[in-house]
């Protein structure tokens, strides 16, 4: 038995009232609750339960054997590849290249596995298009241009492959609800009956979904529960880079990121991310430091500029940094090396945009002011690493033997450094002249003569 139910749900971060109100209670924006008829099962309908717990023990350990999405980089972020049976989300917004990195990976996966694309956002042709613009080859790749649910269960049921593409989730809709396609409510329909399908036969499932403006996955968190893996796709207009950062990930790491660059032809891997953040010249106000993203550490540029200003509030900007480190850094830099910056600019921006969150940047970004304010290049061929603190120490930075070994691969001569734990000195003593340093006030001696 069913009866028809009407619930009012907020668009935007998915909660759920008995009645309507012109602002959400939960995330408190306006206008955003939309009536939604949904139809429920009667709860006293019978349950076949056919299913039955067993002992842990018999649980067999078999090891899961992933498959490769063609990328390496994209297989970093999955934590090693695409485990059958999961379901990833891939967010990102409009426009940022999403349909091509899939596409790309779907025909490279079926060269061994079969493969289906559901295309809800484009026809067959425009698909083609793009494919042809890709160049490249394929061979189990089955595609279908649809946005009904059951149109779509159906034709994956019958072809039954091993890796399954929907394109987008927003785009699909589920006819026994009365809710529009889009809407928070038919996206969680419509992913939970994806989720169960994939799960039931095993079917990996890569789900589109579109990023609203303030960077949630439409039809939100409720989304990102449902999933095994959640991974964001991201970039800007102006650069070609785009970055795939997992931010949930059942079975692999969160902290993984994955580089790739696009093209006329398609999007392509950058596996040695160091060559484009840097442009290793030795000018004033340039430093670099190697940063630390997930499991791999790559250099990454740390450009200051710093000029006398004509406001009566200094100016302060930041592209890849945090604004607020850039405040501490300079109170760090008139406490502990006598400089006074009240009366100047100061914008701090890293190489290509990239966000840096590993605190060990805080030197570069600190030598790097001090750099354009004197006008003096640093130390030719060099490289900081260390967080600063209040009182002025360099603190330890993780990772930190990883971060000098990547320095050394890239030619660069001399690496600053916070003290080292261990004798790690002598294990570079030919490929790089590590100095070890305590405090700010050191590091600026050594790196900035005659400042
Ligand atoms: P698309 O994958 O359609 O984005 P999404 O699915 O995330 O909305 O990417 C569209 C953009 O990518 C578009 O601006 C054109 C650009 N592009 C290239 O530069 N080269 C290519 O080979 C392709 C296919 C797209
Ligand atoms: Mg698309």
């Amino acid at each position: 038995m069913t009866s028809k139910l009407s619930s009012f749900i907020c668009q935007n971060c998915g909660s759920e009232t008995s009645q309507y109100f012109g602002r959400c209670l939960n995330c408190n924006s306006w206008n955003s609750i939309v009536e939604e008829i949904k139809s429920k099962r009667s709860k006293y309908q019978d349950i076949k339960n056919s299913k039955k717990s067993i002992e842990f023990n018999e649980i067999s350990s078999k090891k899961i054997s992933r498959f490769t999405s063609g990328f390496k980089e994209f297989d970093r972020v999955l934590g090693g590849g695409i485990v059958p049976g999961s379901v990833v989300l891939l967010g990102g917004e409009p426009g940022i290249g999403k349909s091509t990195i899939v596409l790309q990976s779907a025909g490279k996966i079926s060269l061994k596995e079969k493969v289906l694309y559901v295309t809800a956002e484009e026809s067959l042709e425009q698909v083609k298009i793009r494919w042809e613009r890709l160049n490249q080859n394929c061979f189990d790749l089955k595609i279908f241009a649809e946005t009904n649910l059951t149109q779509i269960i159906e034709e994956i049921k019958r072809v039954n492959p091993n890796f399954a593409i929907i394109d987008s989730i927003q785009a699909i809709h589920n006819h026994e609800m009365e809710s529009s396609p889009g809407s928070v409510s038919q996206v969680r329909a419509c992913s939970s009956e994806l989720q169960n399908l994939a799960k039931e036969n095993n079917i990996a499932l890569l789900i589109i979904g579109h990023v609203t403006k303030d960077g949630a996955l439409a039809g939100p968190k409720t989304l990102e529960h449902l999933v095994d893996v959640v991974i964001n796709f991201e970039g800007d207009n102006i650069s070609s880079h785009r970055l795939l950062r997992s931010i949930k990930n059942r079975f692999g790491s969160t902290f993984e990121l994955g580089i790739f660059e696009m093209f006329e032809e398609g999007l392509r891997e950058i596996t040695n991310p160091s060559s484009i953040f840097t442009n290793k010249e030795n000018i004033s106000g340039v430093t670099t430091t190697i940063t630390n993203e997930g499991s791999r550490p790559f250099a990454v540029d740390i450009q200051a500029l710093v000029n006398k200003t004509f406001y009566s509030n200094p100016r302060r900007t930041t592209t890849g940094i945090n604004i607020n480190r850039l405040h501490q850094i300079l109170a760090v830099i008139e406490k502990h090396v006598g400089i006074k910056l009240s009366e100047f600019d100061c914008y701090v921006a890293t190489g290509g945009g990239f966000e840096i969150n590993d605190p060990s940047s805080d030197l570069g970004v600190a030598i790097s002011i001090l750099s354009s304010l004197k006008n003096i290049a640093p130390l030719a061929s060099s490289s900081f690493i260390g967080e600063l603190g209040l009182s002025g120490q360099v603190r330890k930075s993780n990772n930190l033997r990883t971060k000098i070994e990547e320095a050394a691969r890239l030619g660069i001569k001399n690496i600053v450094v916070p003290k080292l734990d261990e004798e790690i000195n002598n294990n570079f003593k030919n490929s790089i002249n590590i100095k070890e340093i305590s405090n700010i006030k050191e590091a600026v001696d050594y790196s900035l003569l005659n400042y």
